[in-house]
């Protein structure tokens, strides 16, 4: 999704916004451009492509003596990608630049309204009527002009500001989109999120929905949508810039693969303890009472985190004996979901920014439910939303495709599902000792799976060309099918259905011969008689079967083709285990294609549009 930056200081500012929008880049984008403000005059380069192709443009004979300006990557909602649509956004006179992250809805009846009224259009955005409006509603006062505006508009916006007449400032507001101050010291920075400032700064001020800052060298000040003072507090983040960088890796989804052990074990840290079979969820925001109150529970997310709830679905029923429900954020929110005070709604996001899961959380609650937010990014929009927090500590997620984040939403889950068991006794504390332990001991686990990369690779190698896949799985491990197909279709571009084992006799069995490899979850469980059975069927036509299995699974041998190993664990914690395997599969195909990993075709990391 779009990334603003803003830079106002003593240093070259397209330098500093440039460095900004590269590490915003994770985000998605398909064009990028810089406005600055130097001597009293606007100048402005933006176009189409990514940020390497655009180096020359954006840093050569443009800007360096100019200490403020503001930048943007653009991911095309309205109007194709093109350098005419490619932000900063102009007024008709050139007085003033806009960036815009997020969706003006109401833009077509202001735009015609606009173009009555005189105001020429250069783009096929919606984001071009903000700069219009805000300059219309200009008599000499920018703060003034922008609240005028943006009372006129419907949507949601972050939005960044540089006028002519306004050496001394930027402005910028926020609805629904996020945006962040860096202070700095005798220089401020506003950005999406805190990735592209850390390297400057720590101390941050997070604006809230309608509020409005004016950014100065030496100071910031914040308002609300009428125009009242309101008092921030400055949050110094504890987060490692370190910890965004590849630090040896070729790409950040490799990365975040390998960084998986240490992630499980920040997530499960300081949290449990063994002795007593207890789990400690410090933000849960719900006593033991609210707890007992609860009559069902429905999960939600998008994507992967979709796919983590649908494994949260399996864990709860099976440990805490609740009914769970489990839906997609986007289709949650428009269907009347008939939840209430005795619903217990678990929201689940990486970047806490999905839209679609934002607007599905203000729906439950609106009903009455109380909401739990498994999150990653602290201080996120959905972090403000919700009542109470899991927070999964998987530190910076760049990829696109999220790996760690997804191990760590399913580590969250079991010790929220065990909790939840404790507390509604239907676990016994030596129960829950005995999955602490097991816990503990994935990381290693998972380093014995990272360890065999060779093998995972080789296979990668030998199907990176097929053009269809199919990932099948039961129980606990059929959302693992579902995220392994992700994983391989968003960043190989190969096309891939995941089915639910017993459900590949009713229909996709059509689809298999010998150009359709499968892949099959069959690591031990309660099911696996009944996956070797699903093995031949796909044996019976000719299809290529890889099978994933638990070490010393000698039987395997006589169904599948090719076999991948991982550790022996119980049914209810596999998922961590058996998604590795897949996502090491996955990277290793469009590696090998020769694609870009970390930033594929279409995709952005934070999905903060409808
Ligand atoms: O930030 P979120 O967890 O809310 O994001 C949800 C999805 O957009 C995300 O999981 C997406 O599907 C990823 N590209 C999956 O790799």
């Amino acid at each position: 999704m779009c990334g603003i930056i803003g830079y106002i200081g003593d240093k070259p500012a397209n330098e500093i916004i440039f460095e900004g929008l590269l590490r915003l880049e994770y985000r998605g984008y398909d064009s990028a451009g810089i406005a600055v403000l130097d001597n009293g005059k606007i100048h402005v380069k933006k176009d189409l492509g990514k940020l390497s192709h655009l180096k020359e443009l954006l840093l050569t004979d443009f800007g360096s003596h100019s200490p403020q300006g503001i930048g943007h990557t653009r991911w095309a909602t309205h109007g194709r990608p093109s350098a005419f649509n490619a932000h900063p956004h102009g007024d008709s006179a050139g007085t003033l630049m806009v960036a815009h992250n997020g969706i003006i809805e109401n833009y077509m009846k202001l735009k015609n309204r606009l173009i009555q009224s005189g105001c020429v259009f250069s783009s096929q955005t919606d984001s071009e009527v903000l700069a219009h409006l805000i300059s219309i509603n200009y008599s000499g006062n920018l703060e003034e002009a922008v609240l005028k505006a943006l009372s006129e508009v419907e949507g949601a916006y972050a939005i960044a500001v540089i006028h002519k007449n306004h050496p001394d400032r930027l402005v910028c507001a926020r609805k629904e989109s996020p945006l962040i101050l860096g202070i700095g010291e005798g220089e401020n920075f506003i950005a999406s999120d805190a990735t592209a400032i850390l390297h400057h700064t720590r101390n941050v001020i997070f604006l809230e929905n309608l509020e409005l800052a004016t950014v100065k060298r030496d100071g910031v000040e914040i308002f609300d949508l009428s125009g009242n003072r309101v008092e921030k507090h400055i949050k110094q983040l504890d987060w490692n810039p370190v910890a965004a960088e590849k630090n040896g890796f070729p790409d950040f989804m490799l990365k975040e693969i390998y960084e998986q052990p240490q992630v499980i074990r920040n997530t499960i840290g300081g949290r449990t303890s063994e002795e007593e079979g207890k789990i400690y969820l410090t933000e849960l925001g719900l006593s033991g009472p609210d707890i007992f109150k609860f009559q069902r529970i429905v999960i939600i997310g998008c994507g992967t985190a979709y796919y983590a709830g649908c494994v949260g679905k399996y864990l709860i029923e099976s440990l805490v004996k609740m009914p769970v429900e489990c839906d997609l954020a986007s289709e949650f929110r428009y269907r009347n979901p008939l939840v209430d005070s005795h619903t217990l709604v678990i929201a689940i996001s990486q970047s806490g920014e999905t839209a679609d899961t934002l607007a599905a959380v203000k729906e439950a609650r609106k009903k009455g439910a109380k909401v739990l937010g498994v999150v990653n990014a602290k201080e996120s929009s959905l972090t403000r939303e919700v009542d109470g927090l899991v927070y999964i500590h998987a530190g910076p997620e760049i990829g696109v495709a999220s790996t760690k984040a997804y191990t760590a939403m399913l580590t969250s889950l079991t010790l929220l599902a065990l909790l939840l068991g404790k507390i509604r006794l239907t676990l016994t504390p030596e129960f829950v000792s005995e999955q602490i332990r097991a816990l503990k001991i994935l990381p290693q686990q998972i380093e014995t799976i990272l360890a065999n990369h060779e093998q995972i690779k080789e296979l990668a190698q030998t199907f990176m060309n097929s053009k269809n896949f199919l990932y099948l799985g039961r129980g606990f491990n059929f959302p693992t099918a579902m995220e392994g197909a992700l994983k391989l279709k968003e960043i190989s571009y190969i096309h891939a259905e995941a089915y639910a084992a017993g459900e590949m006799k009713h229909g996709p069995i059509a689809l298999i011969d010998k150009d359709m490899p499968v892949f099959v979850i069959a690591t031990n469980s309660s099911t696996y008689d009944k996956l070797i059975s699903n093995i031949q069927e796909v044996n019976a036509r000719s299809g290529t079967v890889i099978a994933l299995c638990s070490e010393g699974d000698n039987e395997i041998y006589n169904h599948a083709h090719h076999k991948i190993s991982v550790p022996n664990v119980s049914e209810i914690l596999s998922p961590i285990l058996n998604v590795v395997p897949l996502q090491l599969f996955a990277y290793y195909a469009a590696n090998m294609k020769g694609l870009n990993v970390d930033q594929p075709r279409n995709l952005a990391k934070s999905v903060t549009v409808e």
